[in-house]
């Protein structure tokens, strides 16, 4: 069975006090139609097609892609009107329609709606709610057979009694939408061509209109302000945690872990509070994660410790290295087996051997440091001259002491030691001691200076 999918996105969203249009706006780092689209994915159909209207042209460069064709709408006359706009599209045996700021719409949820389509019937997801007003609700015959959507400023009291609400949310068979949108008027209370009125049409056509229901409120929840948009971040952060949760991790407090971004856990990881996750972040069997973290797009292999306060983007930690507390971790580290960061030590670029250290206050950029090495506190590289980066290479078992400057291109071979205070800007060779540092001399009958008599 193909299938077409069309996303409403098309509104302007006024409650949301922005220059930026609705459905760009985030949850969990992601924009409202960009979860959406994401979610529209996995059910692999032939088409998607976005309906935009208001900052049309800001959302189709922000979200751009191969497998989208955005249409235009270019007066919101209802969501009937948008989704005839897409007609001219669609060819597929069974069309879906979403919403651009109905994020957490789940796969699951919309695989169940599209098993109910067949060329004879239409699936609806409704959803009942303690305080359905807003919502069209929906209207069954006597045989408990949905007849009809009344939208609520069109209902009757009885009719706004019903706690059965639309989530707007429609699976149906292609070859008769057309027809149908075709025969939609705007005589109702808001003067809009409305998609609901497509259900009492195929009922009248002989169609069954059969309905799913979703798994909570919230999963067909749209965002109109700030405070919804809030509200939905809170309950994708809440998902995000039971499914780790399921997965093994033990987190000190779920309502404080955000997820923004793909992550994928092992069994018997710890994280404690305050932990943001970023991007593509892999976590393995026995990692600890210490509060206050910031992960991003980055490796921790089985074991790893992060203390508290750490900062990785695009890192790799090896299997049981360890790093902070308050260490920060830039792109392209690497941090070897058992190899240890520790605090106010800033990598970028830096592969750290099996076992290696840098142990405090320390800057490793552009560089390479063979297995064992120990790099003393306040070390620097200098890997910038003003204009280009160098490298920096440190074999194995290098001893490199205290407050060395590294003047990068250097390379300090197998087992050299550094003298503390070091400014290193010759290679040093196997096993060598390099001193890079003035003489000390001690000046005899040295005498201080007296404070001078002014009065
Ligand atoms: C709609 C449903 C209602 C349902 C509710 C759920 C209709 C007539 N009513 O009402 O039964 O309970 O959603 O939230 O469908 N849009 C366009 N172009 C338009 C009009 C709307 O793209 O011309 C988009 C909007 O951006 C929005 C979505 O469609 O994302 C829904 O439109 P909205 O006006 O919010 O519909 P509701 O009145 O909430
Ligand atoms: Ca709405």
């Amino acid at each position: 069975m193909s299938l077409d999918i069309v996303i409403l996105a098309a509104g302007q969203g006024t409650r949301m006090r922005s220059a930026l249009p609705k459905v760009l706006h985030p949850v969990a780092g992601r924009s409202m139609l960009g979860h959406v689209i994401h979610s529209a994915r996995q059910l692999d159909p032939q088409g998607i097609h976005v309906v935009i209207g208001h900052g049309a042209e800001t959302v189709r460069e922000r979200l751009a892609a191969g497998d989208l064709s955005f249409v235009l709408q270019d007066r919101q006359l209802g969501t009937g009107h948008a989704v005839a706009q897409a007609l001219p599209g669609l060819s597929a045996d069974t069309v879906l329609i979403l919403y651009g700021d109905v994020p957490l719409i789940e796969v699951a949820t919309l695989q169940r709606l599209l098993a109910r389509v067949t060329p004879d019937q239409l699936g609806l997801l409704t959803v009942n709610l303690a305080d359905p007003s807003g919502y069209g609700r929906i209207v069954r015959d006597a045989a408990g057979k949905v007849a009809a959507i009344v939208e609520h400023k069109d209902a009757s009291a009885e009719q706004r009694a019903i706690c059965e609400g639309n989530t707007g949310i429609l699976a149906v068979p292609g070859n008769r939408l057309a027809e149908w949108l075709g025969r939609l008027s705007n005589h109702n209370a808001q003067g809009e061509y409305y998609l609901t009125d497509v259900i009492a049409m195929a009922v009248a056509d002989g169609l069954v209109v059969d309905t799913e229901t979703a798994l909570d409120p919230l999963e067909v929840q749209g965002a109109n302000d700030r405070a919804q948009l809030a509200e939905l971040e809170r309950h994708y952060q809440w998902r995000e945690a039971r499914r780790v949760m399921a997965a093994g991790v033990t987190l000190r407090d779920p309502a404080r872990f955000d997820v923004r971004g793909e992550v994928t856990v092992g069994r018997d990881v710890t994280i404690d509070v305050n932990v943001i996750l970023e991007g593509k972040v892999v976590i393995e069997d026995d990692v600890v994660i210490g509060p206050n973290c910031y992960i991003k797009d980055s490796t921790l292999r089985r074991g790893v410790v992060l203390k508290a306060n750490t900062h990785l983007e695009g890192a790799v930690m090896e299997e049981s290295s360890d790093a902070g507390p308050f260490a920060r971790l830039r792109p392209g580290t690497v941090l070897g087996a058992k190899a240890h960061v520790g605090n106010f030590v800033e990598l970028k670029n830096a592969r750290l051997g099996e076992g290696a250290k840098a142990g405090h206050l320390a800057y490793l950029g552009d560089a390479s440091i063979g297995a064992r090495s120990n790099i003393g506190a306040g070390t620097i590289t200098c890997n910038y001259d003003g204009v280009n980066k160098h490298r920096t290479v440190i074999g194995e078992d290098v001893f490199i002491g205290s407050n060395n400057s590294l003047v990068a291109p250097v390379d300090i071979s197998t087992a050299a030691t550094t003298a503390a205070g070091s400014t290193i800007t010759q290679d040093v060779p196997a096993e060598q001691l390099a001193v890079g540092r003035a003489r000390q001399r001690n000046v005899e009958c040295w005498k201080r200076p007296v404070k001078i008599d002014k009065s």
